[in-house]
């Protein structure tokens, strides 16, 4: 006699809300979130950022209240980007190096507004120091030359930690540079500086807006796919992570974020150790154009994708939602 009913009913455990709960799998909390923020010159300037509605760059008073919203919000970390002036950008992005520069005064205003409740995660690379916007010194042919290079993220990184940066993130994708600046790092006395590295970080057409908000993208010349990973590649993630690991970085970062979840999964399942997202700046204005345009509901699309890096494997996202997120998650 066949069953005039099914077996198992996968529908019974979702028949209420304390139940859809109950077998709920994963879990979304604002201490799962990095939020990045955009440093500019100036006091009481809030210079909204086109290509990203409802993100803004800060000058250094309004960073501090930023943080401390961040952390009434229990939002863990912050990541800081410096819109650097035009006059002090150079070839050779020396101003990543001064340590009066807008990074470093920035941690310091976080630090003083903040003390310890607050981590703070500083990028590594030369493209907001650069007049030509790429991530590192160019040879004549326009190549971005990789050791001499690195020698300067090393000072660079020196540099964040000594202004109080808890956690150097090189988004650079040189070769050997996490090994080099963990050198330097231990060297230094810098023993609980950790480093995320943006391991698998793609030549991806989403980082336009964040382009904008650091304002290198009117001076990029050529796109970076000779340094940053080609989005066909999936094995070659896998050896940037094992290598990155290997050199001692802390946790390791996947960028872009929704197109490249399963890469996420394949680090997960493989390492099995911290892995972040960068849910970056393209990925923002995409769901703000959505919601903008009534193609959908925008705190609705904001939880959905940030409880998706989680589902694959995220112990943390970086994302310009985490403040409204966190707020949503607050209730
Ligand atoms: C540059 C850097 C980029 C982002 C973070 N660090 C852009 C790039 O590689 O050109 C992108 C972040 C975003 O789009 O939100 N080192």
């Amino acid at each position: 006699m066949t069953a005039s009913y099914p077996a198992t009913r996968l529908r019974r455990p979702r028949a209420t809300s304390w139940s859809r709960a109950l077998h709920r799998e994963n879990q979304l909390s604002p201490a799962d979130l990095i939020w990045p923020l955009f440093v500019t010159e100036g006091h009481g300037v809030e210079e909204p950022v086109g290509s990203l509605p409802g993100v803004s760059r800060w000058s250094l008073d309004g960073i501090a209240k930023q943080a401390k919203a961040a952390v009434e919000l229990g939002i863990p970390c912050l990541a800081l980007f410096p819109n650097t002036q035009a006059d002090r950008r150079s070839d050779d992005g020396a101003e990543a190096l001064n340590p009066d520069n807008l990074m470093c005064r920035a941690t310091k205003a976080i630090r003083d507004a903040c003390g310890d409740s607050i981590g703070i995660l500083t990028d590594v690379a030369l493209d907001p120091y650069t007049a030509h916007g790429q991530d590192g010194l160019l040879d004549d042919s326009g190549y971005v030359l990789n050791d001499a290079t690195v020698d300067i993220l090393v000072r660079q990184s020196l540099n964040q930690a000594e202004a109080g940066a808890d956690i150097i993130a090189p988004s650079d994708m040189m070769d050997g540079r996490i090994g080099a600046i963990r050198e330097a790092l231990e060297q230094g006395l810098h023993h609980n500086v950790q480093i995320m590295a943006y391991a698998a970080k793609y030549a991806s057409a989403f980082y336009g807006p964040f382009r904008d908000a650091v304002g290198s993208s009117g001076l990029l010349k050529a796109d970076k796919s000779n340094y940053q990973m080609d989005p066909a590649n999936s094995e070659e993630a896998l050896r940037e992570v094992a290598l990155d690991l290997a050199e001692g970085a802390d946790s390791v970062m996947v960028k872009p974020g929704l197109p490249y979840l399963d890469i996420v999964r394949r680090v997960k399942e493989r390492f099995e150790v911290p892995v972040f997202a960068y849910q970056v700046s393209g990925e923002y204005a995409m769901i703000e154009a959505a919601a903008a345009a009534g193609a959908g509901n925008r705190e609705a699309l904001v939880m959905e994708t940030l409880m998706a890096f989680k589902r694959a494997g995220c112990s943390g996202i970086l994302t310009y939602h985490a403040p409204l997120a966190s707020r949503i998650l607050h209730g």
